[in-house]
């Protein structure tokens, strides 16, 4: 038998581990233990998610909530900590790289007990990005990396990674997008939002650096109602960025909506004409619903979304943001290649990847 503890915590971890959760349910001799750690914890960040997804209840949730990038980690790591002694898994499993990810994997690796980490090797090699903390840190530690793109294979490599611990097995977060893009079709979100298929663009912004500061983030939100002068814009809004919004007048013309369930999301942004964010998830569902996407960054840890995606960086200076939107209305670039891989059996790979190296163990 082979026994699992699964660790999440934040909104875009649960698309990714719902379908290796999936994948265990068809297997006799695994067995999985699900952990929340409560890093998002609102109903519409966590529950709504678990609902769709078909996830199971978790075993516990660690409710560690809010905080600093260090009293978040390490409330995680306290709390893990008894957890993973009491029921002592073969083998922890990670995904993405939240902080919850992080302390999971510090955890376990200090336990002696073995670290799986899906979406590995991912790297924008900007250190002022806590989630490039997080996967530098996650990847030293795991015994089991899962690649998702070449470019992921190809850092841990540079990065001195034994070869025999990488596995390039393709996106989970494109199995959950495959399996559920027909009950997202049945969704009503575009006609509740008084939208038409094809004649909108879709906003998220969360990221720190685009959100923290308060004249970066008003200069961003001046630019996207400009942008809704020529087509309607829909911003579903993080709580992060609806909390250092604060008092500030939106302006007219922009559709500001609280954060909507996956199902909704995933049509919304299917139906888009073009996609605005810095979402590091959405750049790969993009290239997949073959979506123009910019990215409101100066780098991506996903480059296969640009080679061969819809993705386009365009930075953040918002007269440069505009132009490119603007530019992408009137000229819409040419759909291209799905990435090697996406092709949704993801999670089955790696559950035949850990269910053979556990044979191996016990033989
Ligand atoms: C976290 C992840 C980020 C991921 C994002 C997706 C890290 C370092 N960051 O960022 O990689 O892209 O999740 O959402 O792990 N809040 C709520 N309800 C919630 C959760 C958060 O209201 O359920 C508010 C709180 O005010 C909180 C803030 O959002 O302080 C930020 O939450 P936090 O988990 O610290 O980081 P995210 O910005 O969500």
């Amino acid at each position: 038998m082979l026994h699992i503890s699964a660790v999440v915590g934040a909104r875009p971890n649960f698309m990714k581990m719902a379908p290796l959760l999936a994948e265990v349910r068809q297997r006799a001799n695994v067995t999985a233990r699900l952990i929340h750690t409560g890093q998002h914890y609102s109903p519409e960040m966590s529950a709504t998610f678990f609902d769709e997804l078909g996830m199971p209840t978790p075993d516990v949730n660690l409710e560690v909530g809010s905080g600093s990038q260090t009293g978040q980690t390490a409330g995680v790591m306290l709390r893990l900590e008894p957890e993973f002694l009491e029921h002592r898994p073969d083998v922890v499993l990670v995904v993405g790289d939240v902080n919850s990810t992080v302390a999971a994997a510090l955890v376990a690796a200090k336990l002696e007990i073995p670290v799986a980490h899906v979406e590995a090797g991912l790297r924008s090699f900007d250190r002022r990005m806590p989630e490039e903390i997080n996967r530098l840190v996650t990847d030293a530690l795991s015994d089991y990396l899962f690649a998702s793109e070449p470019a992921g294979v190809a850092n841990l490599r540079a990065e001195g990674a034994a070869p025999e611990k990488v596995f390039l097995v393709g996106n989970v977060m494109i199995d959950t997008l495959i399996r559920c893009r027909a009950r997202a079709a049945q969704t009503e979100v575009v006609e509740r939002l008084g939208l038409r298929t094809g004649g909108y663009a879709v906003v998220t912004l969360h990221r720190p650096s685009n959100v923290d500061d308060p004249a970066n983030l008003e200069g961003l939100m001046r630019m996207l109602a400009e942008l809704a002068g020529r087509i309607p814009v829909v911003f579903p809004m993080h709580p992060r960025t609806r909390e250092r919004l604060g008092s500030f007048l939106v302006p007219p013309g922009l559709l500001l909506t609280p954060p909507l369930g996956y199902l909704e999301f995933l049509r919304l942004t299917s139906e888009a004409r073009m996609v605005l964010t810095d979402s590091g998830g959405l750049q790969e569902e993009t290239t997949i619903l073959k979506v123009p996407c910019l990215t409101l960054r100066e780098n991506t840890e996903r480059p296969i979304t640009i080679e061969q995606g819809t993705n386009r960086l365009v930075g953040v200076k918002p007269e440069i943001i505009l132009a490119a939107a603007l530019k992408t209305l009137d000229h819409p670039p040419a759909a291209r290649q799905d990435p090697d891989l996406w092709d949704g059996q993801a999670s089955g790979r790696i559950l035949d990847i850990l269910e053979a190296a556990c044979r191996k163990r016990t033989s």
